[in-house]
């Protein structure tokens, strides 16, 4: 059975056209994925890890500095995943690696109150409008008990969402969502009891009529409207203008809750997420927003918080209960804490400024091989839809060219380009992908784009 090769990475990429994988040299990534398969579901603990989507062997990645990823084989990647949005900084920015480990050395869970998590908290309501937060474990753990409070303060039960807007695997907001559903194309669960989506109401995402028509119909059983607060979950849709302050006000008009879900765009986005986007220039805020990835430093940390009057509902102030062993964890808050010290205007300048260069290089690269495409991008996140018209909801997502993104896919991972493996998903960026890193990204777009073109034409 093969070891991880900690410390013994080569540096460069270990290219060259051979087997189904096209890069020479995963014969330990193949190994491992064989021997997590014999022992976890699909040989990943998330689906879209699996590479499903896209063919070929996951890549079990051993390290990562910076923008670069360095898997079991020895093959160095620039990284545009960034753990699918947490690693703002990079990865192991040693600011953060000395934060953690000295946290770490004084012990690491304690099951009391620590200083972190205040420090913590502080951060989160200083950068948004959220009044107070309570720390949860994961983004889904988030949405999940932000439904549950907005259920409990309203004395409702219905819940509206969008198509393609992916929450985290909660049971009531598996219907129709985006992400690993979209991935591989799966349009509710098994094992989620109608009863629990029943109360689910889904419509085309960026549709202010069929916001409004459902509201008439069942705004007094309303207890909350949840969004992603700029979709990246089915590729980057943006919200249209206003949109975002529109739904903001037709929940305030029937009573119920607007809950924003900034857990991928918290913190990512600019210093408040999407809401220092639009909501403070334009004057609304949600009664609920739910947090994650960045705000845990690339550690299990996610948060909901909001107005204080509704916040006030949760145990052990008021009946709304819920809990965690590891909320609030010291090391998970020291590193959350510490990446978002570090995420000054200047990080947020360098994130927007490489997702430019690249994003423009991708689509100019596209063009010039005649591929369809649209990018689509709000602030540093954005994806490339293969598709010809731009891309306002779900369906139009859906509909784009998947075998395209397959084909672009391999190619610049042959490149030594990480790219998400999903046509679904964000293109994301770090303040540590330097002049050389943006430049391997540079150089392999064009031959990926031909390598698309190419397919087009057989
Ligand atoms: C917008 C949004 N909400 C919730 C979640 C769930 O977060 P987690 O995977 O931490 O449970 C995700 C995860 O990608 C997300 O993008």
């Amino acid at each position: 059975m093969p070891t991880v090769p900690w410390g013994s990475a080569r540096i460069g990429p270990h290219l060259g056209v051979g087997d189904n994988d096209r890069v020479s040299g995963v014969s330990s990534s193949r190994a491992w994925f064989e021997r997590a398969g014999a022992v976890t579901p699909g040989g990943v603990n998330s689906p879209v890890r699996a590479f499903s989507a896209v063919g070929g062997t996951p890549r079990f990645m051993a390290s990562g500095s910076g923008a670069w990823l360095t898997d079991v084989d020895g093959n160095e990647y620039v990284d545009l995943v960034c753990s699918w949005g947490p690693m703002l900084l990079g990865h192991a920015h040693p600011e953060v690696i000395a934060a953690v480990t000295a946290v770490a050395a004084r012990g690491t869970s304690f099951g009391t109150p620590t200083t972190p998590e205040v420090e913590l908290a502080e951060e989160i309501v200083a950068r948004t409008p959220a009044d107070s937060v309570r720390l949860v474990s994961s983004g889904t753990e988030a949405t999940m008990s932000a439904i549950r409070l907005a259920r409990g303060f309203t004395g409702r039960d219905l819940v509206v969402k969008f198509a393609g807007c992916y929450h985290g695997h909660v049971d009531a907001l598996l219907a129709q969502a985006g992400s690993g559903l979209a991935t591989l194309g799966i349009p509710g669960t098994p094992g989620v009891p109608d009863d629990a989506t029943k109360a689910t109401l889904v419509l085309p995402y960026n549709d202010r009529d069929a916001v409004t028509a459902v509201f008439e119909e069942y705004g007094d059983r309303i207890a909350c409207l949840i969004t992603e607060a700029s979709p990246g979950n089915m590729g980057v849709v943006p919200p249209a203008p206003g949109f975002n302050a529109f739904l903001a006000e037709t929940c305030t008009r029937y009573g119920a809750l607007f809950i924003s879900d900034e857990v991928m765009t918290g913190f990512r986005v600019s210093r408040s997420g999407q809401w220092g986007l639009d909501g403070a220039r334009e004057g609304w805020k949600p009664d609920l927003i739910t947090f994650g990835k960045v705000m845990g430093g690339g550690f299990p940390a996610a948060a909901f918080g909001g107005r204080a009057d509704v916040m006030s509902h949760l145990a052990p102030l008021g009946p709304v209960y819920q809990a965690g062993t590891l909320s609030g964890n010291p090391v998970a808050s020291t590193a959350g804490l510490t990446t978002l010290r570090l995420a000054t205007d200047e990080v947020y300048a360098r994130v927007d400024e490489v997702a430019r260069i690249i994003s423009g290089a991708a689509t100019e690269a596209l063009s010039a091989a005649g591929v369809p495409h649209v990018l689509q991008a709000n602030g540093n996140m954005f994806s490339v839809f293969f598709t010809e018209e731009a891309v306002s909801d779900y369906a139009a997502a859906s509909a784009q060219d998947i075998g395209a993104f397959k084909t672009f896919f391999h190619a610049m991972l042959d490149r030594g380009v990480y790219l998400p493996p999903s046509a679904f998903e964000v293109w994301f960026c770090s303040a540590a992908h330097d002049d050389r890193a943006v430049q391997r990204v540079l150089d392999a777009l064009p031959t990926a784009a031909a390598a698309v073109a190419a397919e087009g034409d057989r």
